[in-house]
Formats: structure tokens, C-alpha cells, sequence
């Protein structure tokens, strides 16, 4: 991997993640769920994943450009499932772009959603595609099928080249935009807590104010994962990837191999969804 940062300065900017892949997000500081688009460079070509909502495409459309990226370079947008978050923004790409050669990527099942949002780029399905798209440089990404973790048609995206995987909602977390960080990177304290997931959707460990990165993750996953059986089953696929780095659509990234294994391991103890009410009796007619 090139020049990977230290930290999280210089958030204003693009900041390049690993060789080639680019965070083209911001922080979000109106209280909002946290987003992060990413956009690979390889070459002449550009892809961008999970571009992003329609209040945010100017703003991600600005890091785009300032990674040096022309708006024509852009081959393919990505979509690893249909939510407004990430496809929000596709119309006024299209229009930005303005290219007969650009084409939308994701699956059946969202595709019908996407359709709803999209206006004139012909919509692919990584099916028709053997779950593979090859750059023009020859840089290869590769796509597993993560069904309902959370839409029917969600997939993460595995790019060859660096092992960084982009996971969309899966290790996503919500909120605490006071103490998001780009980068996860946990301390001793953090990965030894062996609390179990609490309730308490402001839990705080560590430091007064600073809300448990755990809790954090818990919260997002049993509220937008529908249930434990396509949890486990995503995270048996990811194990099975074993990427150097995930790249989530919220929350923080994982780069660290002791930040993903934990991530996964506690996952995979997790009540999530309709298997969450029914494991705290909250459900209510
Ligand atoms: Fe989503
Ligand atoms: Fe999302």
C-alpha cells in the first residue's frame, strides 16, 4: 500500500486509503448518519462506490475532482445495495458526467430500485458479469453476494489489487459525529472490553464523552440488519475474503487485523434485528 495516513488530519481533503482507493467523504457534523463514498483510480479509469445522497453531491463531487479526477474518467458507479445514502445522488452524476459510455452497477434485486433513481445510464447486474469487473489497467474487483445483510441484493466489493474491501452497511456504525474518526484503530483497552452489547444506545467507556466504538457498531447492525441468520452468513463470506482492510459505508474503517477479527468475532454474538425484539421481548403489537 502507498503512503497510507496516520491519522485523521486532513479530513477536508480526499485522502487516498490505500494504493489507488480514495475516501471522497466528509465529516459529518450536522448530527447526521455518517457516510463514506470512495472512489478507485487506476489509470485513465475511475470508479466511484456507494456515490452518496443528493444533499452531499457537491460536496463529493468536490473531492472527486480534487483527487485529479476528470468527470468523464468515471466508467462505473457502484451500488452495493439501493438505499438513498449511496444512490441519492445518481441523477445529478449522471448529468455531471454526461457520458453514453457510463454505466451503473449493482444487482437484480436492487436494480429495480435503482431504476427509480437513475436516468439515463444503462443499469448492469454483477451476476451478467461473473461477479467480476476488470479495469482497463487490468486492476480486477471482485463482488460476493451478501443477501439481506441488509437489502435482498446487497453485495460487498473486493478490490485484488490492495485487499481492501468495501462492505457498504456491514461494519457500519451510527452517530457520534463529535468522535468519528476515519479510521477505527482501537486500543488495547477497546479490543479487551469484553462487555457484553449493552442497551444503553449512549454507552460510554474510556474517556468521559467518548461513546464505546462497540456500542456504536452494535447499535447500527440491530437496527438496519433484519435478522442473525444473513448477519452470520455475511460475516462467514467476509472470513472467507480475509481483506487487509474494510472499508465500511458508515462508521470507521478497519485496518487492522486485530480490528477486524474482533469486528467479526463480535458480530457474530450479536442479536440483530427481528432476532433482537424477540430476544428482548420489545416486541409490541
Ligand atoms: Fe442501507
Ligand atoms: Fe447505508
Amino acid at each position: 500500500m502507498s503512503n497510507l495516513p496516520n491519522s485523521d488530519d486532513g479530513l477536508d481533503q480526499p485522502l487516498e486509503i490505500a494504493k489507488g482507493i480514495y475516501w471522497v467523504g466528509f465529516a459529518d457534523l450536522r448530527g447526521r448518519l455518517q457516510c463514506n463514498p470512495y472512489l478507485i483510480v487506476d489509470g485513465d479509469e475511475a470508479i466511484l462506490i456507494d456515490g452518496g445522497s443528493r444533499p452531499d453531491f457537491s460536496t463529493i463531487m468536490r473531492k472527486v475532482l480534487q483527487t485529479g479526477t476528470k468527470p468523464h474518467q468515471i466508467s462505473h458507479l457502484i451500488y452495493q445495495h439501493y438505499d438513498p445514502d449511496l444512490c441519492g445522488s445518481i441523477p445529478n452524476i449522471e448529468a455531471l458526467i454526461d457520458s453514453p459510455t457510463l454505466k451503473v452497477l449493482s444487482k437484480h434485486e436492487n436494480n429495480h430500485f435503482i431504476h427509480h433513481y437513475s436516468v439515463q445510464s444503462p443499469i448492469l447486474c454483477i451476476d451478467d458479469l461473473g461477479r467480476t469487473l476488470t479495469m482497463r489497467s487490468g486492476r480486477t474487483l471482485r463482488f460476493f453476494p451478501t443477501p439481506y445483510s441488509h437489502a435482498a441484493g446487497s453485495f460487498v466489493t473486493f478490490d485484488e489489487a490492495t485487499g481492501v474491501l468495501f462492505s457498504s452497511d456491514l461494519f457500519g456504525a451510527t452517530g457520534a459525529q463529535s468522535s468519528w474518526r476515519l479510521f477505527a484503530d482501537l486500543d488495547e483497552l477497546c479490543c479487551a472490553c469484553d462487555s457484553t452489547p449493552p442497551d444503553d444506545l449512549e454507552a460510554e467507556c474510556g474517556p468521559v464523552g467518548v461513546p464505546c466504538p462497540w456500542t456504536l457498531l452494535y447499535n447500527f447492525h440491530r437496527e438496519v440488519m433484519p435478522c442473525n441468520t444473513a448477519l452470520r452468513h455475511a460475516l462467514t463470506v467476509i472470513e472467507k475474503i480475509a481483506p487487509r482492510m474494510i472499508a465500511p459505508q458508515h462508521g470507521s474503517i478497519l485496518r487492522s487485523p486485530r480490528d477486524i477479527a474482533e469486528a467479526i468475532r463480535r458480530l457474530g454474538a450479536l442479536d440483530v434485528g427481528i432476532d433482537s425484539l424477540m430476544s428482548r421481548s420489545a416486541l409490541t403489537l
